[in-house]
């Protein structure tokens, strides 16, 4: 494993070693109109969200290191005190990355980009017609980093005081993360989407759960299961106690062999093929357990790698 001290690197090096390990991370595409009227808009990915009640999101735009100067978004932001933030979706990519060109502060990204305005209600600038999701924002606090020592780092940190969310990203009144399609920013020019397998969910345990450490030891110690197998058993409210009339099978039930009935995700029909070809290794019990964890259902995985230990 590599230790780096940070400034035994290069500002470039440090940076992309940084945003290599900070990753991904979401984009802000954000709106500002300098004191003239002149729209300005530029991508950042020094952004997230750090509290819902009032909601208030953060970008880092730092201190040019190709002019020395301030971003024209710092300068319009703590002159104004607005901006807004539209969310970008892995169509726009080409386009905000365009928009990212330090472009002098009387030309328009939006024309350089190809991208189109949508009038804000509370604030001056406008957000970005092709994103799904956007905020209006307001400044509420300046942080400027080590500014002294000559520091490039400055927070903004704004209150979105409206959201504007296509009726498109919406199923049953939730924002669908499929529908969305986001981009994130990753290290160098890598960028990543959100889309697809890259999509999953993870139940929120909805109590402090036993814990790895709460295992019988054959569990936590067997070669074939993975730390996410562990931590779904770890998960369990309790310990299930063994149950010893376990497994008790429907009436009618269709087993092929192990190996089929685990490619097709038939984990009932998996324990059923092991038990009558007297087939009970810890690999294929492993891996029977896997599939009950794969459809969430940790008490019978717990019952199935116990099953040689009763
Ligand atoms: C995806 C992406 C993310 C970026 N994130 C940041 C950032 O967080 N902070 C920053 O200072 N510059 C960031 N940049 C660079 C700015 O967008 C760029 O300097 C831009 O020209 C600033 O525009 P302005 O001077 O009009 O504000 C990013 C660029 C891209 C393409």
């Amino acid at each position: 494993m590599r230790t780096i001290k940070p400034f035994d690197l290069e500002h470039r090096e440090r940076h992309q070693l940084l945003l290599s390990g900070v990753a991904p991370r979401p984009i802000a595409l954000v709106t500002t109109q300098s004191k003239n009227g002149t729209v300005n808009v530029s991508p950042f990915s020094f952004f997230n969200a750090y509290s819902s009640k009032p909601p208030i999101v953060a970008i880092g735009p730092a201190i040019s290191s190709i002019s020395g100067k301030a971003k024209d978004t710092l300068t319009n932001i703590l002159e104004t005190g607005e901006c807004t933030i539209s969310t970008v979706t892995y169509a726009m990519t080409e386009q905000i990355s365009l928009a990212s060109c330090e472009y002098d502060a009387e030309i328009s990204e939006f024309e350089k980009a190809g991208l189109h305005k949508r009038e804000s209600s509370l604030v001056q600038p406008p957000f970005v017609a092709e994103s799904p999701y956007a905020m209006e924002c307001t400044l509420h606090k300046y942080i400027p980093l080590f500014e002294e020592e000559g520091g490039n780092g400055r927070i903004l940190l704004l209150e979105v005081k409206l959201f504007h969310v296509s009726e498109s990203v919406f199923t049953d009144d939730k924002v669908d993360p499929r529908k969305m399609d986001l981009t994130a920013r990753m290290g160098y020019d890598w960028y990543c989407r959100a889309h697809g397998d890259a999509l999953f969910q993870v139940e929120k345990p909805r109590w402090n759960g036993i814990g790895i450490d709460s295992l019988p030891e054959n569990i936590r110690t067997s070669p074939f299961l993975t730390g996410a197998d562990l931590a779904k058993l770890g998960s369990m409210k309790t310990l299930p106690e063994l149950d010893t009339a376990f497994p008790q099978f429907p009436d009618v039930i269709h087993a092929d062999s192990v190996d089929i009935e685990l490619a097709s995700g038939n984990a009932w029909a998996a324990l059923y093929a092991t038990i009558h070809t007297h087939n009970r290794s810890e690999k294929t019990i492993s891996r029977i357990g896997q599939e009950f964890l794969h459809h969430n259902d940790a008490e019978t995985a717990y019952q199935v790698l116990m099953m040689n230990r009763r």
